[in-house]
């Protein structure tokens, strides 16, 4: 019998301490309007000092394993897609989240991927469902990002905050549970619109490189911007046409949170409305890998979110990567 993939379960774990725009006005030479006004952006979590991108991600696996009412055992492969990771380059924080949820002799591993991270794992956890090699996958988002982000660059700081997503994939026989499609890609040739020069084997650890603060996210803004709403709108159509759907057929559009600009330019030139749109980034900023799941969570925890609504998720990051992708949710809901 064909098996297929399905979300059983969504979870997050949001850090305490908050960063707000008048925060920031403290720190760099920008004000709460510029903020809102060019990003949506009103706050953003930050991790404590003594707290990881592992421990971030253990917290809201644990939520997704437990809503999913499948048990620890039954996990047979822990993925971790981050930028942020506890250590470059080894052991993988999947590995670390693994031993903290006492999850002991499954395969582990982690995936760089930028924000596109939690849907590619998607993509991988699916294939690894129909090939029969896996039944019951988790999959975590989970930044850092405040540990690569300068605090006196105005142009980067604003936009990024900390925090995690998680969701258990598993096997199923019936068609209507699973996920539908998902399109994942990637073009190197912008590479340096979003990058984090060092460390690497280009730019290996040295006081050079600390002094040059390579160790910070650089990115070009405005090619960015324009590149993201092209590439996010062009996904979806894609995406919506192969599967012979219309954009009103999709209650939850879940864009990746980056900035509310580029989110209301994709969602108008797709004529989603309001209520279709979920929208996270005026609270946690851009979470990377995490924005998706913890936007999911979102609505999950908001009742917005019912058994077997149709999500359509989109998103777009370094790399450059992007990817979209049409499934319901097939856990309980609220
Ligand atoms: C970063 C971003 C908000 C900047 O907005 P923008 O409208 O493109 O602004 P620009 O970069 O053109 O800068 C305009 C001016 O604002 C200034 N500025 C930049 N950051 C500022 C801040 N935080 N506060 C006040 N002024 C700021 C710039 O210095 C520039 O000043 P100048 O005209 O005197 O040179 C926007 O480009 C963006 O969101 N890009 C995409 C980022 C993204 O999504 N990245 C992740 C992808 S996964």
């Amino acid at each position: 019998m064909a098996q297929y993939a399905a979300m059983r379960s969504i979870g997050a774990y949001v850090p305490e301490k908050v960063l707000s725009n008048s925060d920031l006005e403290k720190m760099v030479d920008t004000t709460d309007e510029w903020i809102v006004k060019r990003t949506g952006i009103k706050e953003r979590h930050i991790a404590a000092k003594n707290e990881s991108t592992s421990d971030m991600g253990a917290k809201a696996a644990s939520m997704a394993i437990e809503r999913s009412g499948i048990a620890k055992e039954d996990i047979d492969l822990v993925l971790c897609a981050t930028v942020t990771p506890d250590y470059f380059n080894m052991p993988s924080t999947a590995c670390i989240i693994s031993k903290k949820l006492d999850i002991v002799n499954v395969q582990a591993f982690d995936i760089s991927a930028a924000c596109s991270g939690f849907v590619y794992l998607l993509s991988i956890a699916k294939a690894f469902i129909e090939s029969g090699m896996k039944k019951n996958i988790l999959i975590i988002g989970a930044e850092k990002f405040s540990s690569i982000v300068d605090y006196t660059d105005r142009s980067t700081c604003i936009l990024f905050g900390d925090g995690a997503g998680a969701a258990i994939i598993s096997a199923t026989s019936s068609k209507k549970e699973s996920i539908v499609d998902i399109h994942a890609s990637a073009d190197g040739t912008y590479a340096d619109f979003l990058v984090t020069p060092a460390p690497g084997s280009v730019n290996p650890a040295n006081q050079k490189m600390l002094d040059d603060k390579l160790n910070f996210v650089q990115m070009k803004g405005n090619e960015t911007f324009k590149l993201a709403v092209k590439t996010l709108t062009q996904d979806v159509v894609e995406i919506l046409e192969t599967n012979n759907l219309k954009a009103s057929d999709i209650p939850h559009f879940v864009p990746h949170q980056a900035n509310y600009r580029i989110i209301k330019a994709v969602g108008d030139s797709l004529g989603m409305t309001k209520e279709q749109v979920v929208l996270t980034v005026q609270k946690y900023g851009n979470t990377s890998a995490a924005s998706i799941p913890m936007a999911i969570n979102d609505i999950y925890e908001s009742g917005r979110l019912k058994e077997g609504d149709l999500m359509l998720l989109d998103t777009f990051g370094g790399g450059l990567t992007w990817a979209s992708a049409l499934l319901p949710f097939a856990g309980k809901t609220k």
